[in-house]
């Protein structure tokens, strides 16, 4: 029996303000929110990141201040990225007592104890060529890198970091890095894996804020993007080396990879909006062509909706500041 009407009428569940929020499947709450910092040595100035309106990096002279100013905005959970000026063939800044790594640990958890503080563990902003490990005749060299992830990991977690979170796309990482920790007596340090990062045109922005020096692409070690399968795979495989928590990024343009990681394990599944997702928001909206904000909770709202349970973006601390 066909009618003129329609059966089924689901604007009846939008009609007003009440309706369409009671019936608001997902939520964006700041408690999910994970803000990336960058913070910079031996400089007395905040340096505006061009490719990225609205973020800078902070002089680490500044840091205990702007710790301080996140915490009391309602940030939660911090990623710590250092723009080094000691930089060498290996990095080896990053794995120093007294390195910037450490400082960075040290000086968030003195100023705001109970401030989340995940440090970033690669070599790409401490090394002169800018690859994410040791480099011996043009090629990155997995398992020599392993040893210095080790050391990284171990002086991050002894100056106070509570998540180890690896971005160097090298294979056994979280294994290296669990075994490092328990070996010193850090068995209750968490591990963050980058576990799904593909080498990606969205990091652009992030060269700049991070100072970092790469000529060159990192498709020998970071992944195909237009691999599905292997994008399971290679979080199915930190899952059984250890991880703590599982990560896809970026998140906007894989939110099927997102999805299918949800499907394939019961761990935590993060998610990070990266640079150039922020930057195409940003220069989007300055232009006119967007509202910046309903672009905002829809990115987020998708990234969640997709399976993420946390999410890494830039946009953190605006949400904490202002609220949707
Ligand atoms: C370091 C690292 C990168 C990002 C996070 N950790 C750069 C890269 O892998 O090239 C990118 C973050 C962003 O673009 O926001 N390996």
């Amino acid at each position: 029996m066909s009618s003129l009407y329609p059966a089924s009428r689901p604007r009846r569940l939008r009609r007003t303000n009440a309706l369409r929020t009671l019936f608001q499947e997902i939520e964006i709450q700041l408690s999910d929110l994970v803000l990336p910092i960058f913070v910079e040595e031996d400089v007395s100035d905040y340096v505006p990141v061009s490719a990225m309106p609205g973020v800078v990096r902070i002089p680490e002279s500044r840091l205990p201040f702007e710790i301080e100013r996140l915490a009391q905005a309602g940030i939660q959970s911090i990623m710590t990225f250092g723009v080094s000026h000691h930089l060498d063939a290996v990095g080896s800044d990053s794995w120093n007592e007294n390195g910037l790594v450490a400082r960075m640990a040290r000086i968030c958890k003195d100023t705001v104890p109970d401030m989340i503080v995940m440090s970033d563990t690669c070599f790409c902003e401490y090394t002169t060529h800018g690859h994410c490990g040791v480099v011996h005749d043009h090629i990155i060299d997995n398992d020599a890198t392993l040893v210095n992830l080790g050391r990284q990991a171990v002086v991050a977690a002894h100056s106070g970091a509570d998540f180890i979170a690896p971005s160097a796309a090298m294979d056994g990482q979280v294994q290296a890095i669990r075994t490092a920790l328990d070996g010193a007596g850090f068995q209750d340090t968490a591990i963050m894996a980058y576990s799904t990062k593909f080498a990606s045109a969205f990091y652009g922005p992030f060269r700049e804020a991070g100072g970092t020096t790469l000529k060159g692409n990192r498709k020998t070690y970071q992944m195909n993007p237009m691999n599905r399968h292997e994008a399971i795979l290679e979080s199915l495989l930190d899952a059984e080396e250890g991880a703590d928590a599982l990560m896809v990024k970026p998140a906007g343009s894989f939110l099927d990879t997102i999805r299918d990681i949800r499907e394939a394990t019961h761990l935590p599944l993060a998610a990070y909006q990266v640079s150039g997702e922020y930057a195409m928001i940003k220069f989007a909206a300055a232009a006119g062509a967007i509202d910046e904000w309903h672009t905002v909770r829809e990115t987020l709202g998708a990234i969640k909706r997709a399976g993420a349970d946390i999410i890494i973006s830039y946009f953190a601390l605006d949400i904490a500041e202002q609220g949707f």
